[in-house]
């Protein structure tokens, strides 16, 4: 089989790597990808929204599975060009992939079909959003109600704040487009945990579960980012937290998209909250999450090309999935002042130290080669350091032990990924 994957960071290099290990993939191809996935696909330079070019690449090499990745893309309808080419692509169609594009339909959504979530009201009108927060309760979250870049969320904790917020999101359209209409939800406290899951249209297999840390620096100071790290599993995500988001949740949330129209196939990404009143869906992502694929592909035991062909074609019930007994830990390597202003053009030395048959892995996020095939920084997430372990803590000990083997100028990680499990 030859197969292109659509997408170019750590989450791209990690599906790239799983797919590689397929006995049936003879070849693979991604796009634009970067100086790791080149390792095990041929990259070419094609944008993720090159619709056309990407179609009549994957025509022109005869390729028999498209793995659509990134958000953009899927919201845009990246599925339906291929579909409508007839060529096989795995991600939700343009309809479905709604479920993140479109906080206040998700929102609509879940109320609709009794799913648990945050309170919430949208809004289309600053005027509107500004009079509503003088009677809410603070502290207070405001949402752009489309695609941000993970960064359209407000957590307010007073008035001024709140309406510095709506100001900034709709009149002056700080995300653009993003923000002309809004989500002003109740704020909740707990863990959060990110569950990953498989859908083919009617059947969901879940994912193993992971954690996530958004924020720059050490004990969630600083901005948003795309992801500063992750554990798999999650401890705090115990058998009866799961079993209530089978029931209340996960297969819900299936049928209440069949019943719309808006059959999903793909990854469905729970991010929930684990409030003191049960879980909660904090938000859905219609694809694979960043960086938590990298934590949650290394442990599972079934050949991805197989799963993703059972959800296009709606076999999924006949699939089991498995993972490993064991963890792993992300830690993301950063050029220092991301999510801001950072330098790129750095080499980077210490690659070749990794094995995955050892249980690390260096998945790359933003890497290029130079002219003298070195391999140099190339964004503000750079690289992705993964290790396995008998225990969380196991992993934790190894991925903080790899990630000094990796150097380049203006390195920066964060020094507490999972030190939450040290605490459960
Ligand atoms: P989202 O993009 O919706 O995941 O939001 C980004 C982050 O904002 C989440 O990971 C949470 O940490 C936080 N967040 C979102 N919604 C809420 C909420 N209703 N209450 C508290 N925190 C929230
Ligand atoms: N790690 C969160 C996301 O992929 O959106």
């Amino acid at each position: 089989m030859r197969v292109l994957i659509v997408g170019g960071g750590g989450r791209e290099h990690a599906i790239a790597w799983k797919v590689a290990k397929s006995p049936k993939v003879e070849r693979i191809y991604c796009a634009p990808g970067n100086a790791g996935i080149a390792q095990v696909a041929e990259c070419v330079d094609i944008g993720v929204m090159e619709f056309d070019r990407l179609v009549e690449f994957a025509k022109e090499k005869k390729v028999d599975l498209t793995v659509v990745a990134p958000d953009d893309p899927l919201a845009a309808g990246a599925v339906d060009a291929f579909e409508a080419a007839g060529l096989r692509a795995f991600g939700p169609r343009k309809n479905a992939a709604i479920l993140e594009g479109s906080k206040a339909f998700s929102k609509d959504l879940m109320k609709k079909y009794g799913i648990p979530t945050a309170a919430y009201e949208t809004f289309d009108s600053a005027d509107k959003a500004l009079a509503y927060l003088e009677t809410a309760d603070m502290p207070i979250v405001l949402k752009a109600d489309g695609l941000a870049l993970g960064k359209g969320v407000l957590i307010c904790s007073t008035l001024e704040e709140a309406k510095d917020g709506v100001r900034s999101l709709m009149l002056d359209k700080q995300f653009g487009s993003a923000g002309n209409r809004i989500v002003i939800e109740e704020f909740m406290t707990g863990r959060e945990v990110s569950v990953l899951s498989f859908v083919d249209g009617r059947t969901i297999r879940m994912m193993t579960s992971a954690q996530d840390h958004k924020r720059a620096k050490d004990g969630d100071q600083g901005l948003n980012t795309g992801g500063m790290g992750t554990f798999s599993p999650s401890p705090f995500y115990t058998e009866e937290i799961d079993a209530f988001c089978r029931e209340h949740i996960y297969q819900p949330t299936v049928d209440a998209m069949r019943a719309e129209g808006r059959e999903f196939k793909g990854v469905i990404f729970f991010g929930l909250m684990l409030t003191d009143k049960g879980p909660r869906v904090l938000e859905y992502n219609a694809r694979f999450g960043d960086p938590e694929t990298q934590v949650v592909l290394p442990r599972m035991r079934n050949d991805l090309v197989d799963v993703l062909e059972a959800c296009i074609d709606g076999t999924l019930d006949q699939v089991e999935l498995e993972f490993e007994d064991n963890a792993a830990v992300c830690v993301v390597l950063a050029s220092e002042g991301y999510p801001e202003h950072y330098e790129k053009g750095y080499k980077i030395s210490g690659l070749e130290k990794f094995s995955d048959e050892d249980g690390y892995y260096v998945f790359h996020a933003g890497t290029k080669s130079d002219q003298n095939e070195d391999v140099i920084t190339n964004g503000g997430r750079v690289l992705g350091v993964t290790a396995l372990g008998g225990s969380l803590k196991e992993a934790r000990a190894n991925a903080y032990q790899a990630a000094e083997w990796v150097e380049f100028e203006n390195k920066y990680m964060r020094g507490d990924i999972g030190k939450a499990i040290e605490e459960a």
